[in-house]
């Protein structure tokens, strides 16, 4: 039923009227408003049709959709202010054929649209049916669609009207009505229709499914903010603290109980308030527990009372250590000072000496003499400042540095406290650990040492600081200048086999469960012990070897595979293997440009040989042997003094024009440097030279200048120690050494013999053989190696002395 009207248009922005909805307008554009007026002149009746912009505000005919509703306006209503409120019902689909006027309202050609009830097919059925079902889905989602409104939207039979006015109730946008209000034919309108629906429903249940998560969680912080508020109300009734006022008020207690210095106690009555202040669950609060707790943890003033007892003192001290008198002295020097003050500072002393000599263990028998706590921290490796003095609070899990740890753990403030290994402590870009340990090692500056995590003074001046190091080369000049040195040197093999006997048999026959009876072992054996598997400056290997014996002779024992008695060598080979060490022994016969030097390692004394052999060349000078700048120099100066001195030698004087000489140190792969090996490769390279044979049981050490003079050397004892172990009987020595040869234990004292000298001219004379001139000292084999046999007496300048830079006449 179609039928063409002449009707006012009114352009509606942001709404859209579906027939039979009835709704409410408000009127406020001229247009429009007199488009109602001459609409209520007639039979009320206006199209409604959507702009499709919103925004605009006088539209032309473009801007409204050509399909509209048109609608009987029922009631009017003047506004102040000059609009108007319209209640107005939908009653058709209407088509502009034709806008008309457009002054003063739009008048348009209409052709109005009727739905028409066609037969109800199958399809038309189900998607009614269908469209019915997703409505409900939806208003029951939607929660903002009535329930009578429901039950009209159900009630409805035409399958148009019902589309339309489901459509009206949809949270649809104007240009998704419009497309509905276009399908003039039904079962494309269902077809749109349900196609909308479907997706709101699909948008209002994901809507629901995430207020449903939000809500959750919510809820669970509203709840314990609730409890939390309820709580607090019931311990207020019944006159209780909160949970933050008790652990605050412990932290109080805590503080008046421990007695802390004025600072520390205003430093942590703030934390404390800061703490109470804060969530109990925050992040920052664990912080400042962490922190309090140690404030409160720390021997601010606990000290042990020293028991000064020399002579216990003693006692203890000879009962873990053999030897070391001076450093033991030292100790009771200490105590008997720290008896007639007992407010001095404590004394910060160094150890140094090769592994195994006891350092480490002697700073704990100090703890034990003085009956103090002992802590030890080993420095080797550390490289980092912070691991001295802390990080600073801001940093995620700070904590104090390992010398607030220290003493921590001592729970004293005044323990022995072992800085071990500090030549091991290296410095990179995250800062230099000995600087940091400047600090607290300046009996001046300790007793307000601050660490960068406590931000309050520690006093570390009671604290007895005792360091080891095996040698004091990487220990940086101004920390070295804080302490006092003690030079801890290697054992001899008497020393030992006493240390064994007296300590490490009776330590290792407990540790696996023997008795002296089973495993009776007398010095001789431990003499070997020493000899073929050991070779060191410590007693370390000796200790560990000792620990294989019982190990292995107590599995015997178990075995019932061993009957108690004396140890012999043939059960030693037996139990330790075939001896691992020859000693290096003296050479048996004297040779040519073979000269024995002597070496001073971290490792203890050594000794080795120099070889030196000429070829024929142009006067170059080959050093290999892994040398240092200052060994390479110094052999440079030996050839510079040997050619110096070529006529005395009884060296061709142009020899270097013909010869190159090759000097080698073994072994080969061992580092070595220093100068002390100056006058053995001069010696070498003159005895090479001259072709004369250098004494076999002789060695020497000394360094050496271009004019020939022999400057002192150090590690005496160390290099004298391992000649003595070598089997050599005569050893030149500097001069200026000469006070040095107390500190040799007499038994190794008396069995060599010492040679000292200013110059190298003196030490020639020493070592060199007059050449083939006695060949009872010289073997027949060697002799008929010797070319050249002129001998010139050393010491006696030649005619006319030259200068160096001129060796010919
Ligand atoms: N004079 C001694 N008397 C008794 N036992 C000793 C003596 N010297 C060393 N020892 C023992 O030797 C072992 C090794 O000593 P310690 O660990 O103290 O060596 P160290 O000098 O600290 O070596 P490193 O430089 O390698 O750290 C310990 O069991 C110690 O008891
Ligand atoms: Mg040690």
């Amino acid at each position: 039923m179609r039928k063409e009207l002449k009707l006012p248009l009114l352009p509606l922005r942001g709404i859209l009227v579906f027939p039979y909805m009835i709704s409410h307008l408000d009127v406020g554009r001229e247009r429009s408003m007199a488009a109602i007026e001459e609409a209520m002149l007639g039979d009320k009746k206006v199209l409604l049709a959507s702009q499709k912009e919103m925004e605009i505000d006088s539209p032309v005919s473009e801007d409204i959709y050509s399909i509209g509703t048109v609608a009987e306006i029922k009631q009017l209503l003047k506004l102040p202010g000059g609009t108007m409120r319209v209640l107005i019902e939908g009653i058709c689909r209407g088509k502009i054929l034709e806008y008309l006027t457009e002054e003063p309202y739009f008048s348009v050609l209409v052709e109005e649209h009727q739905d028409i009830e066609k037969a109800s097919t199958l399809d038309l059925e189900a998607l009614t049916r269908g469209a019915i079902h997703q409505f409900e889905e939806y208003a029951k989602l939607s929660k903002k669609v009535p329930n009578e409104t429901i039950g009209t939207v159900l009630a409805i039979e035409e399958p148009g009207r019902l589309a339309d006015i489901v459509a009206s109730h949809l949270n649809l946008k104007v240009s998704e009505k419009q497309s509905i209000l276009d399908a003039v034919d039904i079962e494309q309108r269902l077809e749109q229709l349900t196609e909308f629906v479907m997706r709101e429903i699909e948008i209002l249940e994901l809507e629901r499914r995430i207020g449903l998560r939000v809500r959750k969680q919510m809820e669970k912080a509203q709840k314990e903010y609730y409890l939390r508020e309820q709580m607090k109300a019931i311990q207020k009734e019944l006159g209780e603290k909160d949970e933050r006022q008790v652990e605050a008020d412990g932290y109080r207690e805590k503080v008046t109980q421990v007695k802390l210095p004025k600072e520390v106690e205003q430093k942590a009555l703030k934390e404390i308030e800061r703490l109470e202040k804060m969530p109990p669950s925050s992040a920052e609060g664990t912080v400042v527990r962490t922190y309090l707790d140690w404030l409160l943890v720390l021997p601010w003033s606990k000290v042990t009372r020293d028991k000064i007892n020399l002579n216990k003192a003693e006692e203890i001290l000879n009962a873990d250590h053999y030897g070391l008198e001076k450093v033991k002295e030292r100790i009771l020097e200490f105590l008997a000072i720290r008896k007639l003050t007992p407010k001095m500072k404590s004394p910060i002393l160094c150890f140094v000496g090769p592994p195994g000599v006891g350092k480490t263990s002697l700073a704990k028998s100090i703890a034990r003499a003085l009956d103090r706590k002992f802590v030890r921290m080993s420095l080797g490796g550390v490289r980092d400042e912070a691991e001295i003095r802390g990080h600073r609070r801001t940093y995620i899990g700070a904590l104090p540095g390992r010398i607030i740890q220290g003493m921590r753990t001592a729970g004293t403030r005044n323990p022995v406290f072992l800085l071990d290994e500090i030549d091991k402590m290296t410095s990179d870009f995250r800062g230099d650990p000995a600087s940091a340990l400047l600090e607290v090692l300046d009996p001046e500056q300790n007793n307000t040492f601050t660490d960068h995590y406590l931000e309050v003074p520690f006093d570390l001046s009671q604290t007895f600081f005792v360091m080891t190091a095996n040698t004091l080369d990487p220990v940086p000049r101004p920390l070295l200048d804080r302490m006092e040195v003690i030079s801890l040197s290697g054992y001899t093999e008497d020393e030992k086999v006493k240390i064994a006997n007296n300590f490490l048999i009776s330590k290792q026959l407990k540790a696996h469960g023997l008795t002296e009876d089973i495993l009776p072992l007398n010095e001789d054996i431990l003499l070997k012990v020493v000899q073929g598997y050991t070779r060191e400056s410590g007693v370390r290997n000796l200790e560990r070897e000792v620990a294989a014996i019982c190990r292995k002779v107590a599995t015997r024992w178990v075995k019932k595979d061993w009957s108690p008695h004396q140890l012999n060598e043939e059960d030693l080979e037996s139990l330790l293997g075939v001896p691992r060490y020859y000693f290096q022994m003296a050479k048996k016969n004297p040779e040519i440009g073979a000269v024995t030097g002597l070496a001073y390692t971290e490792v203890g004394g050594d000794v080795l040989t120099i070889e030196v052999t000429p070829l024929p060349g142009k006067g170059n000078l080959t050093l290999t042997g892994k040398l240092g700048d200052v060994m390479k120099e110094s052999a440079q100066a030996g050839w510079t003094f040997v050619r110096a001195h070529a006529y005395e030698l009884g060296i061709a004087e142009d020899f270097y024009e013909k010869v190159d000489l090759h000097i080698h140190v073994p072994e080969g792969a061992i580092p070595k440097d220093g100068p002390s090996a100056g006058i053995t490769m001069a010696t070498a390279i003159a005895s090479a030279l001259a072709k004369r044979f250098v004494r076999s049981d002789l060695a020497m050490t000394g360094e050496i200048t271009l004019r020939g003079n022999v400057l002192p050397i150090g590690g005496l004892k160390e290099k004298v120690l391992a000649a003595h172990r070598a089997g050599i009987k005569v050893i030149i020595l500097p001069e200026k050494n000469r006070k040095d040869i107390e500190e040799i234990p007499k038994p190794v004292r008396s069995v060599m013999e010492f040679q000292f000298v200013n110059r190298m001219e003196e030490v020639l004379e020493l070592a060199l053989l007059p050449g083939a001139s006695s060949p009872e000292s010289v073997p027949e084999a060697v002799i008929r190696n010797v070319i050249s046999t002129r001998t010139i007496p050393l010491g006696e300048p030649r005619p006319g002395d030259h200068p160096i830079s001129s060796p010919t006449v």
